[in-house]
């Protein structure tokens, strides 16, 4: 059974979730399936992934009762303000074929560099992010891509703090800074792209932790951030690896291990940095 991680309103997000971004391009609505046949029950989506409606019908087909599955989604930096982020709020939930949802996050704090307004947008998308919480449409809210500067200016008039930000978090970029940040103020990390989208796979220091355990690689990565505390959603395409990425308990890794691969010096960034985005 995938074990969870309790946020600070209480709700326990389970510590692998399945990471939709691109997955069903090949294979539409059967990868969700055969996500759900794997084990997940924790679906990671996006207004951006373009596959609210495969999520939806996906589920639905499936035969899953709405409370067994966690569906989390997000809000575009081109939807925040206080009505549009309510209205993206809407679309996601038609597509997804819910009422609720689970968890929803502000995706990105701003749209590029010279979006000078973004503060303000950001605010008035949090303050319906709070509404729908508080009317009970969304069980936990939180952002993603906001570095500890993006909180301070959220935290500005916030009611509620974010529960979540969700962060390119893997083995040779483990920003730190904004961890110890989010520590001090009870946010939990969640780690996006947790196999740096397969770039820091094949690693040697990676696969000689592989061959110590008898785990694969990927295993490894994964196992490394749930022993730092972080929450992951690894996304696969084939049975066999989506069940490989939630098969990652009966192993620990030693502190020294830890320290190591928490140490090792920057490989795999995406390259895609909340200040120097351009959507
Ligand atoms: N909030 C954000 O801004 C943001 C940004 C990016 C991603 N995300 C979320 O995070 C999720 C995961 O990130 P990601 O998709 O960028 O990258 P990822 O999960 O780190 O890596 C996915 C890549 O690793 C491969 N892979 C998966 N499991 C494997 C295994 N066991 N052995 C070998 N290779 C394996 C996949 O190949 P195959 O697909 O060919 O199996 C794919 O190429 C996304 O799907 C999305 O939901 C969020």
């Amino acid at each position: 059974m995938n074990k969870g991680f309790t946020l600070s309103n209480g709700i326990v997000i389970p510590e692998v979730g399945f990471g939709s971004y691109l997955s069903t391009v090949n294979a539409g609505k059967e990868n969700i399936k055969m996500a759900l046949d794997a084990g997940y029950r924790y679906i990671d989506t996006a207004r951006f992934y373009n596959n609210e409606e495969e999520v939806g019908e996906a589920w639905t087909e499936y035969g899953l009762a709405r409370e067994e599955l966690f569906l989390c989604s997000k809000v575009w930096p081109t939807f925040l303000g206080y009505e549009k982020t309510k209205e993206s709020f809407e679309e996601s939930c038609r597509c997804l074929k819910t009422d609720y949802l689970d968890m929803y996050l502000i995706h990105w704090p701003k749209q590029n560099q010279k979006d000078d307004n973004w503060a303000e947008k950001m605010r008035e998308g949090w303050r319906a992010l709070e509404d729908l919480y508080e009317e009970g449409r969304i069980r936990a809210i939180g952002v993603s891509n906001f570095l500890p500067h993006h909180l301070m200016e959220l935290m500005k008039t916030a009611k509620i703090k974010p529960m979540l930000d969700q962060l390119e978090l893997h083995v040779g970029y483990m920003q730190e800074y904004t961890l110890n940040y989010l520590e001090g103020e009870g946010i939990l990390p969640q780690a996006w792209s947790p196999l740096g989208r397969g770039r820091v796979l094949n690693d040697t220091r990676i696969e000689e932790l592989a061959v110590k355990y008898g785990k694969t690689n990927a295993q490894i990565l994964l196992r490394f951030l749930l022993d730092r505390g972080i929450p992951v959603i690894p996304k696969a395409s084939s049975l066999e690896r989506m069940k490989q990425n939630l098969n990652v308990d009966g192993f620990r890794l030693s502190d020294e291990e830890i320290s190591y691969l928490s140490s090792i010096p920057e490989i795999g960034w995406s390259g895609e940095h909340p200040d120097m985005v351009d959507f």
